[in-house]
C-alpha cells in the first residue's frame, strides 16, 4: 500500500522533523492539502510552504488542491516541485482541458471526488487520469469520521478502471486508520492518505507501518 501522510496534521513549527520521520517510516508520498477558504470553509497553506517542503524532502509531493479554479495554478504547482496535482471534479468546468494542462506541465493528474459526487461522472475521462482521489470525508478539515458509503464508491471506481483499461490509481482521503484503511484496501484502494491517525498517534512511525502493510 502506498501511504501518503497528510502534512495538514503535522506540527507546522517542526515540518522538517515530521518529513524526516515519515520518510524514514516508509511513507511513499507527502500529501499537501491546499485550501482557499472558498471551495472549502478553511484555509491551510499555499505554494511557498510546498516549495519549502520540496527543498527538504526527496519524497514525491502529492498536492491536493481544495480551491476554486485550480487550472489557474498549474504552472505554480509545477514550479513548487509537485509530482501529482489533484483537482476537484466540482471545481473544474473544463476538466479535460485542466487534465491536459497538468500533463503538459509534466505532472501526473489526479481528479478528486467529493462524497456526494458519483464515480460515473468520470466515465469519459478515466483513461486520461493517473489517479482518482475519493474523499471519504467532506474536505476542509482533518480529524473527521470516515463516511461509510466510501467503501462502495471505491469498489465502483475499481470496476470502472478495470472495465476501461485505465491505469489510474485509487487514493482515499479522510478518516483513514488501520480499520477503515483495511476496508478500502479490500475494495481496491492503492493509496491511503492519513493525517490525524498518523500525527496524533503515540507512535506515528508505527501508524505508517500499519497502513503500509495493508
Ligand atoms: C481533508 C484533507 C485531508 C485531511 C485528512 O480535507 O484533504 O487530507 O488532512 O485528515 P484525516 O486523516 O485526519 O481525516
Ligand atoms: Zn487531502
Amino acid at each position: 500500500m502506498i501511504v501518503a501522510p497528510s502534512l495538514l496534521s503535522a506540527d507546522f513549527g517542526h515540518l522538517a522533523d515530521s518529513l524526516q520521520m515519515i520518510e524514514r517510516s516508509g511513507a511513499a508520498w507527502a500529501h499537501c492539502d491546499v485550501m482557499d477558504g472558498v471551495f472549502v470553509p478553511n484555509i491551510s497553506f499555499g505554494f511557498p510552504v510546498i516549495s519549502a517542503v520540496a527543498k527538504i524532502t526527496s519524497m514525491p509531493l502529492d498536492v491536493h488542491l481544495m480551491i476554486v479554479n485550480p487550472d489557474r495554478y498549474v504552472g505554480m504547482v509545477r514550479d513548487c516541485g509537485a509530482m501529482m496535482m489533484n483537482v476537484h471534479y466540482e471545481a473544474c468546468t473544463h476538466l479535460h482541458r485542466t487534465v491536459q494542462s497538468i500533463h503538459d506541465a509534466g505532472m501526473k493528474a489526479g481528479v478528486t471526488l467529493n462524497p456526494a459526487t458519483p464515480v460515473a461522472l468520470l466515465q469519459d475521462i478515466i483513461e486520461d487520469l493517473d489517479m482518482v482521489l475519493v474523499m471519504s470525508v467532506n474536505p476542509g478539515f482533518g480529524g473527521q469520521s470516515f463516511i461509510e458509503h466510501s467503501v462502495k464508491k471505491v469498489a465502483e471506481l475499481k470496476a470502472l478502471i478495470t472495465a476501461s483499461g485505465s491505469k489510474a490509481l485509487i487514493e482515499v482521503d479522510g478518516g483513514i486508520n488501520a480499520q477503515t484503511g483495511a476496508r478500502v484496501a479490500a475494495a481496491g484502494a492503492d493509496v491511503l492518505v492519513a493525517g490525524s491517525y498518523i500525527f496524533n498517534a503515540a507512535d506515528p512511525a508505527g501508524a505508517i507501518a500499519a497502513l503500509a502493510a495493508l
